[in-house]
């Protein structure tokens, strides 16, 4: 009987460094100005997150080829200036965006 009272606690702990990971991926993407262009839903001069996110739903080299546009700027996005990792964050949050 008593074991069961740990299971709602541990979904919590599940669940929080999730969202606390998707609070500092917004950070960083508004730190990086990407909000200048893009909103996470809404339209913008630019695609939403959320748009950028349904139109690579499916295809396996999503992350690499985004990351490989934004770092280059060959495909005329505005050069990622940063690291390698927060790069991978954002293109990992942008991708996950609901
Ligand atoms: C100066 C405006 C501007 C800023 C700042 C900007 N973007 Fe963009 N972004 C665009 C536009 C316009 C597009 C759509 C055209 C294109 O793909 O280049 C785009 C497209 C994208 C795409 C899809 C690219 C593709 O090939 O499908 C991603 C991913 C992206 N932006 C991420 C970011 C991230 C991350 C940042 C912040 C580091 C950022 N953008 C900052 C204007 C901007």
């Amino acid at each position: 009987m008593t074991r069961l009272r740990f299971l709602p606690a541990a979904g919590i702990a599940l669940i929080l460094p999730g969202m606390a990971a998707a609070q500092d991926s917004f950070q960083l993407a508004q730190g990086k100005g990407c909000f200048n262009c893009h909103d996470v839903t809404g339209p913008k001069e630019a695609p939403s997150f959320k748009g950028i996110a349904m139109h690579n739903k499916g295809r396996e080299d999503a992350a690499a080829r985004l990351a490989e546009a934004l770092k280059t700027g060959k495909d005329g996005h505005k050069k990622f200036r940063g690291s390698d990792a927060e790069l991978q964050q954002l293109i990992a949050y942008i991708l996950a965006t609901p």
